[in-house]
């Protein structure tokens, strides 16, 4: 297939390339560069330095490349940013999917992949989260991605586009050569990893009293490359299939203190942290079941446990101290 991936100079982007690549696609990158890293994408892909916002330029690509399809994964991602610049998140998601949306249903695409977001599920009724679980997001950011999944509902009511909208639980580790280099920093697992390599003096723990076993918040780990893996199905599976939901995670929640605590095992360094004021937007638990994609897609992590996804971040840190500076 020919697939063009937006923010494929990204952390999960830049891996999906690389995943797409290997199963012998074509693949072109959009990318404004404001978080990702040249440096990130495979140079078997084309690269357009381009932003979302800008609907001529990116229906440009779309005659130049014409992909049948694509993934979308370019976005403000920040769940706690996203309770500061709401507007910014509410309209540059929306808008940017729209000006993407619209180009490809003009000019042919067939299927459209969107990174969605655990965040959608603010108040589950029951956990592990399953696919069927009512929609609340959690924060604007949430409530952005939301609502591009809304517009590739009434995109495939109005104009056939096939989607798959892939909730994704916390995305982590590394592959051997891709690795997560955000500027700012805010993700506990690379923030931790700062701290084991000396940058950083402790990690803040935000919120000792929720109601979880040891009062830190429990998230569901995923695999960067576990999750490219299943863009990749969710690709091949709407060649039959019209429209598809699926979340994803490994089924197993740990708090960020059990993260800490297996980053000192991994490094080796004893990792200060410290107990800070909760982060206005997290919820306290997020788990996933997963079972529908394993089920429909036959969807298998090669990571399923924290330790191998800590370790596999470690490689990668250890290797970049400085991230695609290094
Ligand atoms: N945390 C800390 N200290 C830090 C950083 C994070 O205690 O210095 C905590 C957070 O409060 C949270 C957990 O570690 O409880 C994980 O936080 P991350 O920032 O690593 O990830 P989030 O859960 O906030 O968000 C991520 C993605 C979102 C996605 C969400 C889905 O960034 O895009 O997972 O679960 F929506």
């Amino acid at each position: 297939m020919r697939v063009l991936v937006t923010g494929g100079a990204g952390y999960i982007g830049s891996v999906a390339v690389d995943s797409l690549i290997a199963g012998g696609h074509d693949v072109a990158v959009i990318d404004s560069l404001y978080m990702g890293h040249r440096e990130a994408v495979n140079d078997a892909a084309a690269f357009y330095h381009v932003e979302l916002s800008d609907k001529e330029a990116v229906a440009g690509v779309m005659k130049e490349f014409r992909p049948d399809s694509i993934m979308h994964f370019a976005s403000h991602t920040m769940v706690g940013e996203s309770m500061e610049k709401p507007f910014m998140y509410l309209g540059e998601n929306l808008g940017n999917a729209i000006n993407l949306v619209e180009a490809a249903t003009d000019n042919g695409v067939e299927r459209f992949i969107l990174s969605s977001t655990a965040n959608l599920f603010d108040e589950p009724e029951r956990i592990p989260i399953s696919a069927e679980e009512k929609i609340v997001p959690g924060s604007p950011y949430g409530e952005s991605k939301y609502m591009v999944e809304r517009l590739l509902h009434w995109t495939h009511v109005t104009k056939g586009l096939r989607f798959a909208a892939l909730r994704y639980f916390n995305a982590a580790g590394c592959s051997p050569i891709r690795g997560e280099d955000h500027t700012p920093e805010t993700h506990l697992i690379p923030l931790v990893l700062q701290v084991a390599l000396g940058q950083r003096e402790k990690i803040m723990i935000f919120g000792g009293d929720y109601d979880t076993p040891d009062g830190s918040c429990v998230r569901d780990y995923i695999h960067v490359e576990d999750l490219a893996q299943a863009h990749v199905l969710a690709l091949e599976a709407l060649q039959e299939r019209e429209v598809l939901f699926y979340n994803l995670g490994n089924g197993s929640g740990f708090s960020v203190k059990e993260v800490i605590e297996t980053a000192r095992e991994v490094t080796g360094h004893a990792i200060p942290a410290e107990l800070a004021d909760r982060r206005p937007g997290d919820p306290a638990t997020l788990i996933a079941d997963s079972t529908k994609i394993r089920e429909e897609l036959g969807w298998t992590p090669k990571y399923p446990d924290l330790r191998s996804i800590v370790q596999s971040a470690w490689d990668w840190h250890n290797a970049h101290p400085e991230g695609y500076r290094s």
